[in-house]
């Protein structure tokens, strides 16, 4: 069990602070209002989430602001820099602007890269960032399990994140290094227009199919041998 500190009460922090309580990890869900964090876990009813300021939730173990870019995130988890050095820092930002329709960084860069660089001694793990919010209320379409992509350049951190998460609704992809967030990222943009246009935003996920190497290659081998 670990203690998780959420900065942040909107779509996305209260359903993973519900995911996370939901796997016995202790949450402190912070918000700039106080007041605010307690009306929600009233009604979320969990004795293990706490509510917190900003300050509370950042003094624990593993940390995830919940809160975008755009607002002035890093601005405003500058003043807990200490707090947050060394830590697992569980990144979900997508850098979108105000309208959703484009991103605020260049190609070059992704929101858990510009996290990495302004907080240095944090450990950032990327996940989450392709789970559009509503996603969270029923996590499995059907049958299937989406996937969550997970980067990170820190590979201990990556195992830390993995070992929290287990037992959640989701199958976890390693998708490799920090920088793959450029491309996890804008996977969003993607998705949620193709989600507009096909009527299932924002209930859309990704899900990478495919089969053992080995198998498909057999497979190939045995095709071309009856063309011949
Ligand atoms: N929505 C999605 O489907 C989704 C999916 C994947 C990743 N994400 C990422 O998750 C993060 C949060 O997204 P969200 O959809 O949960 O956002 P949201 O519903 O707008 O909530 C953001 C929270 O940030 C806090 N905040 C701090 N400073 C703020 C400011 N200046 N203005 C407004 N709010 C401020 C607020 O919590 P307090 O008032 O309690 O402090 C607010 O409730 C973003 O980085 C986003 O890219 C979102």
């Amino acid at each position: 069990m670990s203690k998780l500190g959420i900065l942040g009460t909107g779509r996305m922090g209260v359903r993973l602070a519900q995911l996370f309580a939901g796997l016995g990890h202790q949450v402190i869900l912070g918000s700039r209002d106080l007041d605010r964090s307690a009306r929600i876990i009233q009604k979320l009813d969990r004795d293990n989430i706490q509510p917190g300021n900003y300050q509370e939730a950042a003094e624990a173990e593993v940390v995830l602001p919940a809160m975008f870019l755009r607002d002035g995130a890093l601005d405003t988890l500058e003043p807990l820099r200490h707090q947050l050095d060394g830590k697992l820092y569980i990144d979900i930002s997508n850098p979108f602007n105000a309208d959703y329709t484009d991103f605020i960084l260049p190609w070059d860069t992704s929101g858990a890269e510009q996290i990495q660089h302004r907080f240095p001694k944090t450990r950032v793990v990327g996940a989450f960032k392709n789970v559009w919010w509503e996603v969270f209320d029923a996590p499995q379409f059907g049958n299937t399990v989406s996937d969550v992509f997970v980067v990170s350049d820190n590979e201990s951190a990556k195992a830390e994140f993995l070992k929290l998460v287990a037992g959640s609704p989701f199958r976890y992809i390693d998708a490799g290094k920090l920088s793959n967030a450029r491309t996890v990222e804008r996977m969003t943009l993607l998705s949620g227009e193709l989600g507009q246009r096909y009527g299932y935003f924002p209930r859309m996920n990704y899900k990478l199919l495919g089969e053992p190497w080995s198998v498909g290659k057999a497979d190939r081998v045995a095709e071309a041998i009856a063309l011949r």
